[in-house]
């Protein structure tokens, strides 16, 4: 029963339910294919739990780090209330044109501002504080992407980290891959920061086995 084919299913399940997509949605989703972006932004389950997150904080002001073709960023603008505003950095010209177009259609082309460049070059420039953060871009700049969310946050924010489990692979300390060493670096970056408490979910379906870092900023 758990195999990746159930997990697909659930996820269906879950998404044809709970997790609706609409017309700005699935249009984000077939332009990012149509331009050869690759298809690895998070899943309508997972769009939809980042929603609900920065609702229940509350969110008034939104950073996320990694726009690809802006379907995250959708799922996040959107619980946004009036005035709200979403800043969104991404290192390629393309990715970012891509999502640019894909939020104007979805209504959202005021309020969330696409900024092209590394996003440690961006990142200096922001003005905080920001309600909630998403990181979910490259993994080995995960802690250095921790630092400035914490920096731009406020007692209350909340943080959240993308693809930490990685099909377990986090847990192998020996690893030689960028990706499993910024995670694992992000980690304890987390465990030993005072200001936040934290903890990691893991999470199947139709992305495979992976997982998502809470910390909330309490101090
Ligand atoms: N959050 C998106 C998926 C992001 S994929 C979603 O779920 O819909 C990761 C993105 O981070 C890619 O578009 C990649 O180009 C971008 N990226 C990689 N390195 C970066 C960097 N140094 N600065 C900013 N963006 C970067
Ligand atoms: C992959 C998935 C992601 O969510 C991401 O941000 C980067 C890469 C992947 O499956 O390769
Ligand atoms: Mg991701």
């Amino acid at each position: 029963m758990s195999d990746r084919f159930v997990w697909s299913a659930v996820d269906d399940f879950i998404t044809s339910s709970l997790a609706r997509s609409d017309e700005a949605l699935d249009a984000a989703l077939a332009d990012s294919a149509a331009a050869g972006l690759p298809a690895i932004q998070v899943s309508a389950a997972q769009g939809k739990l980042l929603h609900l997150l920065a609702k229940l904080a509350g969110a008034r002001s939104i950073l996320e780090v990694g726009t690809l073709g802006g379907y995250s960023t959708i799922w996040l603008a959107r619980a946004l209330p009036p005035g709200g505003r979403l800043v969104t950095l991404e290192i390629d010209p393309k990715h970012a044109a891509v999502a640019t177009k894909n939020l104007e259609r979805a209504g959202l082309g005021v309020v969330a501002d696409v900024r092209v460049g590394k996003a440690l070059d961006s990142l200096p420039k922001l003005d905080g504080p920001f309600d909630f953060v998403f990181i979910d871009a490259d993994k080995g700049n995960n802690a250095a992407y921790f630092e400035w969310a914490l920096r731009l946050a406020r007692v209350g924010t909340a943080i959240v980290i993308d693809n930490v489990v990685r099909d377990g692979k986090v847990i192998d300390a020996a690893s030689t891959d960028a990706n499993v060493i910024g995670v694992r670096k992000l980690n304890e970056r987390v465990a030993t920061e005072a200001r936040v408490s934290a903890t990691t979910i893991q999470t199947v379906g139709h992305k495979g086995y992976d997982g998502f870092t809470f910390a909330l900023v309490t101090s």
